[in-house]
């Protein structure tokens, strides 16, 4: 499973980047508000620095309203792909998108069925929100494990990217589902690296190398 981060925060993306294990970027207006800086200008400088997709999303309500800010948001570097929310809008151009060569993650999915029409729509990516159907009460794994069997059942090659990671075990639950992506935020893939058993193990070894490394 590839690990894309969810931010779009520079400092965030280059130092997780750092660990070489990165293999995109997934971008929403809600994080792009938090940082301040013009819009295309953000998107740019993050597309580069990752080898690998950026997500940029264009927020228009009408379907010729998004084929023209996707169509811009595409223009900013040859690995932005462009989200779309999940509403017949959205379907529409990310049908007229497709067409033309530019990659679609279709968000704010739900369920299998959303996902099913992201597909024939032609969208590259769809990306179920996980963490919110947890919020709602219900089972957000579910969703990737009915999603991954109706992708599999007729060998969709839309990507599936679960998003809205809250924990590390999210990104576990993921993986064994066989998801193609998790787009995890910087405070998870720092409880990812952690264990304290590992903390312990390198405090001991250092300390018993103390007392071998100069006899
Ligand atoms: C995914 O692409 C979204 O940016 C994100 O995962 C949403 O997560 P949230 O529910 O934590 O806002």
């Amino acid at each position: 499973m590839d690990l894309f981060i969810d931010t779009a925060n520079v400092g965030e993306i280059k130092e997780i980047n750092s660990w070489g294990i990165l293999s995109g970027v997934t971008t929403n207006p809600t994080l792009a508000a938090k940082e301040g800086k013009k819009f295309h200008a953000l998107i740019k400088e993050i597309a580069a620095i990752v080898d690998g997709p950026v997500s940029a999303e264009a927020v228009c309500p009408d379907c010729a309203g998004i084929v023209e800010e996707a169509r811009e948001l595409a223009s900013l570097a040859e690995n932005v792909v462009v989200k779309i929310p999940c509403m017949p809008e959205g379907l529409a151009a990310t049908a007229i998108l497709a067409g033309e060569g530019i990659d679609v993650n279709m968000t704010l999915v739900f369920s299998a069925n959303q996902a099913l029409l992201a597909a024939h729509a032609g969208a590259a990516y769809v990306s179920p929100f996980v963490g919110r159907v947890d919020d709602a009460g219900n089972d957000g794994m579910m969703v990737i494990e009915e999603i991954m069997t109706v992708y599999e059942n007729y060998d969709i090659q839309t990507e599936v990217i679960c998003a809205s990671v809250r924990h590390p075990q999210h990104v576990v639950e993921a993986a064994m589902l066989g998801c193609d992506i998790a787009t995890v935020p910087y405070d998870v893939f720092q409880k990812m690296i952690k264990h304290p058993l590992t903390d312990k193990g390198i405090a001991a070894f250092l300390s018993d190398w103390e007392k071998v490394k100069n006899l």
